[in-house]
């Protein structure tokens, strides 16, 4: 098991006292007793000092915190708090944000399939900026627009084709995947966009992927994106903001190295010398996936000869990321008893095979009834969880210096079949 001093490295929040694991002094182990589990647990004062540290690093840049990544209200308000603005990609985002209090001039909006009615809603809204991935989209917009009598203000989300060397379902920059438009054709695009009478066009946007580890590609985007800059200052259209995307990688392995904000800047911010625009970030991960734990608890263990499992109350309806990316997310006991090791799958209560947190790990000997605490749980966790096998989904707490709130109560089962 890690040693304070390296659970440090995931959260300067987590201490371990008498062998159990606390979060702004707040120790997990009563909170799973009190609250049940599955329980997804986030640090308030990490998310105030990620948020803090973008602002920091870039100065006068508008920092989006990526909803997608956690849309819990109470956490997007403790993004708000300390100054963010939201980079949401659907209606439901945006609702979200705007509950959270986020105020709508810092907004911006991407994603492929924006329909009707989101598109009036946050045409309505008035937000600070769509993100636009298609030519098509274009002129809806400006027919959405127009109808309302009002004025969308646009960005085209460009696609560098760069590749930003991560997991192959979440790179988004590549000329092959179905987001943005091509970096050469984009020109003709703002060219386009900018005859059309209810779009007034007033950034550019890109995003190449998402975990990054290496940050040299976010480089090479950037390059291509003041590039274009230049080319369509030169054509007479003045581009306001300039969007960078998210993407900053998080530690998840206890040997990763994360990249800070701070570094991203050092590299960043050379090429963007001489240009006048804001610039907005829209980071996700690297505000929120440190921030939380998913407590789960051990319901049976089952020695298989060949094989051990740790069968918790906790499956991929909860945290799906093992499942589908075969993701790693360090798993510890919420109270280390000091016992011998053994070599073990942990897994969910899910029909599925695939239904995993934790693969060939090896763990302290629980018994049932112990807790354990899965790591980096704070982004695209509860977030994508589902309902698969009518399960309820977890609860979600706050922790802020010694004090915590519930933020989410427990599902039960009328809640998931409705009326
Ligand atoms: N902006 C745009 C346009 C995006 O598509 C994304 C993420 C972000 C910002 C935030 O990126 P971040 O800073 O969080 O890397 N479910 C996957 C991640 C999908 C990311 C999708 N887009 C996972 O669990 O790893």
């Amino acid at each position: 098991m890690l040693k304070e001093f390296e659970l440090k490295e995931f959260n300067s929040y987590i201490d371990i006292r008498n062998g159990i694991l606390h979060l702004e002094d707040v120790s997990l182990k009563e909170l799973a007793r009190e609250l049940g589990t599955p329980l997804y647990v986030y640090s308030a004062s990490f998310i105030r000092d990620k948020v803090r540290a973008y602002r920091e690093a870039f100065e006068d840049a508008l920092i989006c915190y990526a909803v997608k990544a956690n849309f819990n209200p109470e956490v997007i308000k403790v993004a708000l708090s300390e100054g963010a603005g939201a980079d949401i990609v659907s209606g439901g985002e945006l609702y979200a944000a705007l509950k959270a209090g986020v105020p709508a001039d810092r907004i911006v909006y991407a994603g492929v399939g924006k329909t009707v009615k989101e598109l009036e809603y946050a045409i309505d809204k008035e937000i600070l900026m769509f993100n636009v991935e298609s030519k098509m989209e274009l002129e809806v917009l400006d027919q959405i627009a127009g109808s309302l009598g009002k004025k969308a203000r646009v960005a085209v989300r460009v696609n560098p084709d760069v590749n930003p060397k991560t997991h192959p379902y979440i790179s988004t920059g590549m000329k092959k995947s179905k987001f943005g438009v091509d970096i050469d054709t984009a020109f003709e695009e703002y060219i386009y966009a900018s005859r059309l009478p209810n779009l007034e066009v007033v950034g550019i946007h890109c995003h190449i992927g998402s975990q990054l580890l290496d940050i040299s590609p976010y480089r090479e985007a950037v390059e291509k994106v003041v590039n274009l800059y230049h080319r369509l200052r030169k054509e007479g259209i003045e581009i306001r903001y300039l969007d960078i995307g998210g993407g900053l990688g998080i530690k998840y392995r206890p040997e990763d190295r994360e990249p800070t904000p701070h570094q991203l800047a050092e590299l960043l911010l050379p090429v963007l010398e001489g240009v006048e625009a804001k610039l907005i970030l829209e980071p996700g991960r690297s505000i929120t996936g440190n921030a939380g734990i998913l407590i789960t608890q051990v319901q049976f263990l089952k020695d298989k000869g060949i094989k051990h499992f740790i069968i918790v109350d906790a499956g991929m309806n909860d945290l799906v990321r093992p499942a589908i990316y075969d993701a790693f997310h360090y798993v510890l006991p919420v109270e280390s008893k000091g016992r011998e090791h053994i070599i073990a799958d942990v897994v969910g209560p899910i029909c599925e095979t695939g239904d995993f947190l934790a693969k060939d790990r090896r763990i302290e000997n629980l018994d049932r009834g112990d807790f354990l605490a899965v790591l980096s749980a704070g982004a695209y966790g509860f977030a994508m969880s589902s309902h698969y096998n009518v399960r309820p989904r977890a609860a979600e707490v706050l922790v802020d210096r010694g004090s915590y709130r519930v933020i989410r109560e427990r599902e039960d089962y009328d809640y998931i079949l409705g009326p």
